[in-house]
């Protein structure tokens, strides 16, 4: 299967050692050797919200001070830029024009963490320069932005990396060494099931997630997570996503609705009202930072003109094979996930409990159940910290040197970000169009 040839006529080979998997090795391994005898990394970020500074902004700065050094920092809302600074707890530069960041900072390594519809932006300026450049999932938002940024990377000869912290938590590791191992046999069909909950579900439709031109849609901002796992623990690529999409219970379907909820009349009734001023961080973030953007983050999540789905289903089509059903629902009273793997041989059943009212005793439940045979359960390793302990495990492997890891915890590169988000455009065209998409139809893989 790793040398089958895909519909877009690559084979999977070939795509790796091209377009970044094995290749990418991890980003200092990536870099020439003359960077890894660098004393420091010259690192800049740009898009400093919580993103930028809880993951890549504070933790860096303080876990790995002896081998990068931050140079500038870049955000067009001048207040959210200074909070950040202080927040991270750096004194490097500021810059509210990227261009200028990299024309006085030079740094060797960019980390983007914008809003999703302005990665690829940023990832082609950074190419074009010839740095190293990282950037938060979703790669790209839909399948233009795709295309340029991968012929960029082509062209640029360097490696782009797509932080997929959701590979690097134990519990997905254990899946895939599960799925490896034969266990259960040939895969021949996936169920998927994600809960998002009217806590963090909502907050989607809150914040500039809620619109396509900035998010892509859930079915590219958070289904890339998933679909990169899919396509990780099956080894294959996705051939042909339909799917179908609505929006049933936010936006227009309210039974009220105003512009945010502070100034709300509503919110003594409204069983989403959420009090930003509750949590200082943000208020320094975001509130305070209103006035340069007009960037509200408590919005309604009401309003009428969200155009992204709350509620989404896609059968998806694999080159090994596979097929997988998979669903989003994002107003559910718990949160976290179902997977079931169907082999010839046995399945293996995940059940991820995030929150819940009630206690489940456990943080995830897995277990193998062979043909013919019994159910056994399988210890999953647990971790409480961010992602479900992913987060660490993906920045030490970019920022420390001499990280030992299998070849299958290698860094994902631009060909696992296309893939993932590729999977999601596809469904949100197939939503649009009412017709199967294949994903060979949609960008053309640099050879
Ligand atoms: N891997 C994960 O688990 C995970 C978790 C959260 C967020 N993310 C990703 O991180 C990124 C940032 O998300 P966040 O939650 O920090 O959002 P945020 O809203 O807190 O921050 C986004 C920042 O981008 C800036 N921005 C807006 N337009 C810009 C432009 N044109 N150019 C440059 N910057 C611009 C905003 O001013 C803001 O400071 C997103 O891509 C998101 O998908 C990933």
């Amino acid at each position: 299967m790793s040398n089958q040839q895909n519909e877009s006529g690559v084979t999977r080979r070939e795509f790796v050692s091209t377009a970044s998997g094995a290749a990418v090795g991890t980003i200092l391994a990536a870099s020439a050797p003359s960077l890894r005898a660098q004393a420091k990394r010259r690192y800049a970020i740009v898009g400093t919200g919580v993103r930028g500074i809880g993951m890549w902004g504070s933790p860096i700065a303080r876990r790995y001070a002896d081998s990068v050094e931050f140079v500038g920092l870049s955000d067009p809302n001048p207040i959210r830029l200074e909070a950040a600074k202080k927040s991270i707890g750096v004194s490097c530069p500021t810059f509210t024009n990227f261009d200028e960041m990299m024309d006085k900072a030079k740094p060797d390594l960019l980390m983007v963490t914008t809003v999703d519809g302005y990665h690829s932006e940023y990832l082609v300026k950074a190419l074009n320069r010839g740095i190293d450049v990282m950037t938060e999932k979703p790669m790209v938002i839909d399948e233009k932005q795709c295309q340029t940024v991968l012929d960029a990377e082509k062209r640029a000869g360097k490696k782009i990396v797509v932080t997929f912290n959701y590979r690097y938590a134990p519990k997905h590791q254990k899946i895939k060494e599960l799925l490896m191992s034969g266990e259960i046999g040939k895969i021949t069909s996936v169920d998927f099931s994600w809960y998002l909950d009217t806590s963090h579900g909502a907050d989607y439709f809150r914040r500039w997630h809620a619109y396509r031109e900035k998010s892509g849609s859930l079915w590219v901002h958070k289904a890339t997570h998933h679909f990169d796992l899919v396509n990780w623990w099956l080894d294959a690529d996705p051939v042909q996503v339909t799917a179908l999409g609505s929006l049933a219970n936010y936006g227009k379907n309210g039974p009220f609705r105003h512009t945010n909820c502070r100034p709300c009349p509503h919110k003594t009734k409204c069983e989403f009202y959420w009090d930003i001023t509750r949590q200082p961080r943000l208020v320094d973030l975001y509130v305070n930072a209103e006035k340069a953007d007009g960037y509200l983050r408590d919005g309604c999540v009401f309003r009428s003109d969200i155009d992204i789905f709350d509620t989404m289903n896609a059968v998806v089509k694999y080159s090994n094979g596979a097929n997988m059903s998979y669903s989003v629902n994002t107003f559910m009273p718990v949160e976290g996930y179902r997977v079931a793997f169907n082999g010839t041989r046995g399945r293996l059943e995940v059940r991820d409990y995030e929150r819940q009212p009630w206690d489940p005793g456990e943080e995830s439940e897995m277990y193998v159940i062979r043909n013919f045979g019994k159910r056994e359960k399988i210890t999953v390793p647990t971790r409480t910290e961010g992602h479900g302990g992913g987060d660490a495990v993906l920045q030490d492997l970019i920022f420390k040197k001499n990280v030992d890891v299998p070849p299958y915890m290698q860094l994902p590169g631009s060909r696992a970000g296309a893939m993932s988000c590729l999977t999601g455009i596809a469904a949100r065209k197939s939503c649009d169009d009412g017709k199967p998409i294949r994903i060979a139809d949609l960008v053309k893989i640099p050879t």
